[in-house]
């Protein structure tokens, strides 16, 4: 994804990140993402492109409309209210949108028509009666997450819809035994509707073909792989009255499905920015564009982005999206964020507690990578990480030499010429900037800590306290300051799309206008006058972090206790590319007795194993071994897997780990056997 778009030349780019929705706060989850886009945003507007980057509140749909009802208010009450508290939120964060909308606009009403009329007379629009349930009391539709009943497998009561949280069964809301309206406690019942369909499953051959044109990391391209060959079904993208949302055009009673109006709204929030700064709406969105389309998002939502927008775009006349960049989960210490243990926290509880919003932007950006693997807020490891990198590194630089600019030399610099350390800053710039341009600032910043730790050892092996001591070594004092303070400049405008207030704090110490990448080639000239060195950075204190924890617990539980040894293992590992013991050892891989294996109807590659790791209730799990196995020889066999994989939805049912197996050009899958003597259940180490 580097190569030819991290050159130089001037580009017309627009980002999005996805829209959050009105009905609730945005968490330290959602902030992975804003921050993530907001430092490409940055670092690409660094480059001299010209860059737009917008975003606006997801305000339609029936918990919208429920929530607004039970707080006594209209919904645009509420998402007005949310849209004010979002805003707040991401500005604090320094996450600076162009535009920051609503879907609930004129723009998005007019788009999403215009759209719509486009897919009908493409023919890509079919009215299909279903039925679904309804809520008797209520008189309305019910979507599958507002009935709820017992789950019919394990009988658990109080399950929504769709799925069973109890035992992880799928199943459809019909399934449900003893069904009742989440909404008014009535029973349900079925009734006829009509519904308009996109016609998704015409679009395959679109779909694959722009799947397969670079706008895809692997990973999503592997998923869409899968969505391919399970078949794509058509969309429903209506929804009854009462809907909080836009009227389809000619079809009174009936709206647009959240989901159609929502990432049109990217659009919309566009062209309002376009509207308010002169800009050409068309230039950035006709068929023929030649202006870049960045959609980041969550890998949770990568079905929307990469098959419903594209084929909508695509069969309406316009331009496609250039990139799709899917990133993965956050967890923390290691877990979902969790209520219970006060890791589910607001992005402004963070801001009130630990306040500083670049501590959390540094943390996030040294583990994002550009992958949609889920990445790990460890509370203990942020304020390490932070406290040793931005403070002992980073800012240690100008804080050991500022001060005898100011006292012996009036603030005023020397010449740094030919020096290793400059040079070497100098050099690593285009290897930064394709990682930024990768997003993967995991290794950026990787990179930037290498030259900060040279840096350091520059001052540290020339000591100008101890020159400063002998006033004949007047010029090379001078010349060991000014030269720290050109590698402070140079780590600065490398982390300014990271910490862009730091860095602007330092831009005004350093007496400098505000810095692009153009300026590591334009060091600061002899006789430069800087101002005073003033306090840059405070550590955090782990004592605030803890009281943010604890204000956000919801009950008082026992936390899982804090694991001293993680923190040094992480860095090592992360260094080496190797992964820590601890890391390994989160894997639990059993040996398991395959009680059963069959054919599941309508899968090419799986087959359904059940097993038995001497737990109560054996295991099931689909393995991709169609084609090397026939499922009579495996029963009876023992083989390794991994128990402590998160449970995976398929469409055939829920997998519950996996089994090891090798497999390469040269054949497989080959499924591994233990040696005679094994049980079920033994750990494998
Ligand atoms: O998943 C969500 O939070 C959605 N509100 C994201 C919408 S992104 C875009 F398509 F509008
Ligand atoms: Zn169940």
């Amino acid at each position: 994804m580097s190569g030819n778009t991290s050159s130089n030349a001037p580009r017309k780019i627009l980002v999005t990140s996805a829209l959050p929705y009105a009905n609730g706060s945005i968490h330290l989850g959602h902030m992975v993402e804003y921050v993530q886009s907001d430092v490409w945003v940055r670092f690409q507007k660094m480059q001299g492109h010209t860059v737009h980057y917008v975003c606006a509140d997801d305000t339609h749909g029936t918990p919208i409309m429920l929530r607004a009802e039970k707080e006594g208010i209209t919904p645009e009450e509420l998402i007005n209210r949310v849209h004010a508290e979002h805003y707040a939120d991401f500005s604090d964060f320094l996450v600076t949108f162009d535009n920051y909308y609503s879907t609930n606009s004129e723009e998005n009403r007019e788009l999403s028509s215009r759209i719509y009329r486009e897919l009908k007379s493409n023919g890509k629009i079919a009215i299909r009666t279903i039925e679904q349930y309804f809520d008797p009391v209520k008189q309305m539709f019910l979507p599958d997450r507002f009935i709820k009943g017992e789950c019919p497998k394990c009988h658990a009561k109080d399950q929504y819809g769709d799925s069973c949280e109890s035992c992880g069964t799928t199943y459809s809301p019909t399934e449900l035994i003893e069904p009742y309206s989440a909404v008014s406690g009535a029973p349900p019942v079925r009734k006829e509707t009509e519904h308009y369909f996109f016609k998704l499953s015409e679009c395959e051959n679109f779909l694959r073909e722009w799947t397969r044109s670079g706008t895809l990391q692997p990973e999503a391209a592997n998923k869409m792989g899968e969505w391919f060959a399970s078949g794509l079904s058509d969309w429903d993208i209506s929804r009854d009255a009462p809907y909080f949302g836009f009227e389809i055009p000619d079809a009174p009673g009936k709206y647009f499905y959240v989901w159609l109006d929502a990432p049109i709204g990217y659009m919309a929030s566009f062209k309002n920015l376009a509207t308010r700064e002169g800009l050409d709406f068309g230039e950035y969105w006709k068929a023929d564009s030649q202006a870049e389309l960045y959609h980041f998002i969550g890998k949770d939502i990568l079905y929307f982005h990469a098959l419903f927008w594209p084929a909508t775009l695509k069969f309406s006349g316009y331009r496609q999206p250039t990139q799709i960049f899917a990133h993965g989960f956050l967890t923390v210490n290691g877990e979902k964020m969790s209520k219970s243990r006060g890791t589910f926290i607001t992005a402004r509880s963070y801001l009130d507690h630990v306040k500083n919003p670049e501590y959390l932007r540094y943390y996030y950006a040294a583990k994002l990578n550009g992958t949609m693997e889920d990445i790990d807020l460890n509370l203990e490891d942020f304020v390490a990480r932070v406290n040793s990198d931005l403070v002992g590194k980073y800012i240690n630089i100008a804080s050991r030499t500022a001060g005898f600019i100011a006292k012996r030399f009036d603030g005023k610099l020397a010449a740094v010429e030919n020096n290793a350390v400059i040079a070497e800053l100098r050099s690593a710039a285009d290897s930064i900037r394709d990682s930024f341009h990768n997003r993967d600032t995991a290794r950026a910043l990787r990179d930037i800590m290498a030259l900060a730790d040279k840096a350091n050892a520059y001052v540290a092996e020339n000591a100008p306290w101890e020159i400063a001591k002998q006033p004949e070594k007047s010029a090379a004092l001078h010349e060991v300051c000014s030269v720290s303070l050109e590698a402070f400049r140079l780590l600065t405008l490398y982390l300014k799309p990271i910490l862009p207030q730091l860095a602007q704090s330092i831009e005004t110490f350093l007496n400098i206008s505000p810095l692009t990448w153009g300026d590591i080639d334009r060091p600061l000239p002899a006789g430069h006058e800087i101002q005073a060195y003033q306090h840059l950075i405070t550590r955090i204190d782990p004592k605030l972090v803890e009281a943010m924890v604890e204000a956000n617990k919801e009950s008082m539980q026992p936390q899982a206790a804090s694991q001293p040894q993680k923190q040094s293992q992480d860095a090592i590992a992360e260094e080496t590319g190797y992964i820590s013991i601890d890391d390994f050892a989160k894997v639990d891989l059993r040996i398991a007795r395959i009680a059963n294996a069959e054919h599941v109807e309508g899968a090419e590659k799986l087959l359904r194993l059940t097993l038995d790791i001497g737990e109560e209730k054996p295991r099931q799990v689909f393995a991709g071994i169609k084609s090397a196995y026939d499922p009579e020889s495996l029963k009876g066999r023992l083989t390794v897997m991994v128990v402590n994989l998160a449970p995976r939805k398929m469409k055939f049912g829920l997998s519950e780990g996996m089994v090891l197996a090798a497999s390469d050009e040269r054949g497989g899958p080959f499924i591994l056997s233990p040696d005679s003597g094994a049980q079920p259940g033994m750990q494998v180490k």
